[in-house]
């Protein structure tokens, strides 16, 4: 922990020591000031024989190891024997203000004495202060890619001119269960480098929370952290280390428990935040916390109820008190909202919170800009940042968001005077996205009606969207039905532009149902069938089936296209029994937008693939009957696009 006149130096020994601080403010001395033993706050593993009454490490109650949903990776969750943790608070410093440390034992040097071991408090509430603060999620697998994240970190700082200042972690940083020992290898071992120099805020993630609780503050998670409780570093007193505030020069920031607290408006931590904002007097306002509450990553913000919560209920006095950012993990993914305010419903919708759409470039669309200052509702911008080792995952687009990457990396934040720039840092060490937010002047701030969107996956386009439209003057086709659509709905809306007649009909979006739409009672010499749909790579048969000719559904001729058989297939269904007319091999790449072309002419159907004529076969029969249809498998891989249905 640092505040703005001291700094806690924490470490652990194996074993007994006789700890020692040492510390300076120039390198060049041996550093000259010691903190001795009485002045430094000792804890100890539970079978240590304890006869100065220190107070414990981390033991889990045997009825909580019951209850534990472990992943066995770690059956004792408690702190290794033999523990001790030393937690020296140097005091009397003056604020921004930079010194060097080494810890020993008596006269041994542990650790330190080299220009890495140093620390820096923070600058006077209020003042201007250049910050560059790393910001991690979800990353406490121990893994390579939580190593590439960490690695290509410090080497953009280390190309840059200047050095990190504080390291804000958003939660899940001791996979699996928040054991002991997962903090000290897939946490302390991993960033040891950064840990050094550099103050972590943390917040508590649901893996911390298998073995940690924020209502009484016990668990490795509460061990492996010093945080302010008492405004320390300014803001409001919580009592509590699993919620708190702190205040760097110009920002204030506040770390929320979103995991296994009460998130109510009416509950200690909301009544506490409140407290704390309502005194606020800062020239930016930061929070953090682990549920995000806008994300449709490896969780969905829809759906699940401490992110609703924490959107329903905490949202809106942030908002109140100008929050200008928030930053929060769990859902692995990188996601980055637009400048937004008010969303506050479920299902989250884009239009009517979005005050500024742009992309936040300075080179791009321009900074988002906001009036200097805190004022209630004048935006804020998401981060999701929970893709900083743990396995990616993206299950839909949340309409707020302007960039959602699905890569390993974290967020560098630098905050200078009116400006705060985000950038996202791959592991590769690129650069993926970059923002400004900058508060200068009065900016009038509205909602935009229809605000930008970002583009969707195939899954959810999967959704069919099938649009008749016809050029020529004629009656539209009489009648449009679905058969096994289960739970496709489809919405029809009629619509004329300029002398083209469409019929719109629309799948439920998320939908993956496989569905027959049927277009009845051709009558034009031309009808033009233009079909979207798109179905998600990676599914296993990869299959398309185009049908027309029916009379019901257990009479018609199909289509098949077989992206891994590489064959295209006519077949006419009699009685719901399939027979094989005709098929031909064609090279499928599903990768890429195809045109299909059914053309019925009498009993010969001719098939064409992007303006190739693949076959034209008799099919014994002339009914083609003023009926046809597509349709979508959920196994199917394939992009389609304008499916036109001729009929002569
Ligand atoms: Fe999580």
């Amino acid at each position: 922990m640092a505040t703005q006149d001291s700094i806690t130096i924490v470490w652990r020994t194996e074993g007994p020591s006789n700890p020692v601080v040492r510390y300076g403010f120039t390198l060049e001395k041996n550093l000259p000031e010691t903190l001795a033993a009485d002045h430094i706050t000792v804890r100890v593993s539970s079978d240590v024989k304890n006869n100065q009454g220190y107070p414990e490490l981390y033991k889990e109650p045997l009825q909580q190891t019951a209850l534990r949903k472990s992943t066995t990776r770690d059956p004792d969750p408690s702190t290794a024997e033999n523990t001790y943790q030393y937690e020296a608070k140097i005091s009397g410093l003056s604020p921004n203000e930079t010194g060097y440390y080494a810890v020993y034992d008596g006269n041994t040097l542990l650790a330190g004495d080299d220009p890495s071991y140093y620390f820096k408090t923070l600058p006077s509430s209020g003042t201007q202060s250049a910050q560059r603060i790393w910001v991690v999620g979800d990353s406490g697998t121990g893994g390579l890619q939580q190593k590439k994240v960490h690695t290509a970190m410090e080497k953009w700082i280390a190309e840059s001119d200047d050095a990190l200042t504080q390291f804000l972690h958003v939660g899940d940083m001791a996979y699996g269960d928040g054991t002991d020992r997962e903090f000290q290898r897939n946490f302390f071992e991993i960033y040891d480098r950064t840990l050094r120099n550099t103050v972590c805020w943390p917040t508590m993630g649901n893996h911390e929370g298998h073995t940690s609780r924020g209502i009484s503050g016990i668990g490795p998670y509460y061990d492996a952290y010093v945080v302010p409780t008492n405004a320390e570093a300014g803001g409001v007193p919580s009592g509590s280390e699993a919620y708190y505030s702190f205040d760097i020069g110009n920002i204030h920031f506040v770390c929320l428990d979103s995991h296994d607290l009460d998130r109510r408006p009416s509950g200690a931590m909301a009544q506490w935040l409140q407290a704390d904002l309502d005194m606020v007097d800062a020239e930016w306002l930061i929070a953090f916390w682990h549920h995000p509450p806008y994300t449709k990553g490896s969780h969905d913000s829809d759906a699940e109820g401490q992110l609703r919560e924490m959107r329903t209920h905490i949202m809106p006095i942030l908002e109140t008190a100008g929050v200008d950012l928030v930053m929060t993990g769990h859902s692995h993914i990188y996601e980055r909202s637009m400048l937004i305010d008010g969303a506050y419903a479920t299902p989250t919708r884009a239009e009517g919170v979005v005050l500024n759409d742009g992309d936040g470039n300075p080179d791009g669309d321009g900074a988002y800009l906001k009036s200097a200052g805190l004022n209630a509702h004048e935006g804020n911008v998401q981060i999701v940042t929970g893709h900083g080792g743990a396995g990616l995952s993206r299950r839909g687009t949340m309409p707020i968001m302007r960039e959602i990457l699905l890569e390993h990396g974290s967020v560098i934040l630098d905050i200078e005077g009116d400006t705060l720039t985000g950038r996202m840092l791959n592991s590769d060490q690129k650069m993926r996205d970059l923002f400004s937010i900058v508060k200068r002047g009065n900016v009038d701030l509205k909602p935009i009606d229809n605000p930008w969107q970002p583009e969707k996956l195939p899954a959810e386009l999967s959704a069919l969207t099938f649009d008749f439209y016809q050029e020529n003057v004629g009656d539209m086709p009489k009648g449009f039905s679905v058969t096994n659509g289960r739970n496709a709905e489809i919405q029809l809306a009629k619509r004329e532009e300029n002398d083209e007649k469409y019929i719109h009909l629309k799948g439920k979006e998320d939908s993956m149902t496989p569905a027959f739409l049927l277009a009845d009672g051709f009558e034009d010499d031309k009808m033009e069938l233009d079909v979207n749909f798109r179905i998600p790579k990676g599914t296993k048969l990869p299959l398309a089936t185009m049908i027309y000719g029916f009379t019901n559904p257990r009479n018609y001729f199909s289509l098949e296209v077989n992206a891994k058989k590489n064959t295209v297939t006519l077949y006419k269904i009699k009685s719901g029994k399939q027979s094989k007319i005709y098929s031909k091999k064609h090279k499928v790449d599903f990768d890429v937008w195809y045109e299909f072309e059914i053309k019925v002419n009498n009993d010969l159907v001719t098939i064409e693939f992007d303006d190739l004529n693949l076959f034209s076969k008799s099919v014994g029969t002339k009914e083609v009957n003023g009926q046809a249809g597509f349709r979508s498998d959920p196994d199917t891989i394939a992009h389609y696009r304008k499916v036109e249905l001729e009929h002569h």
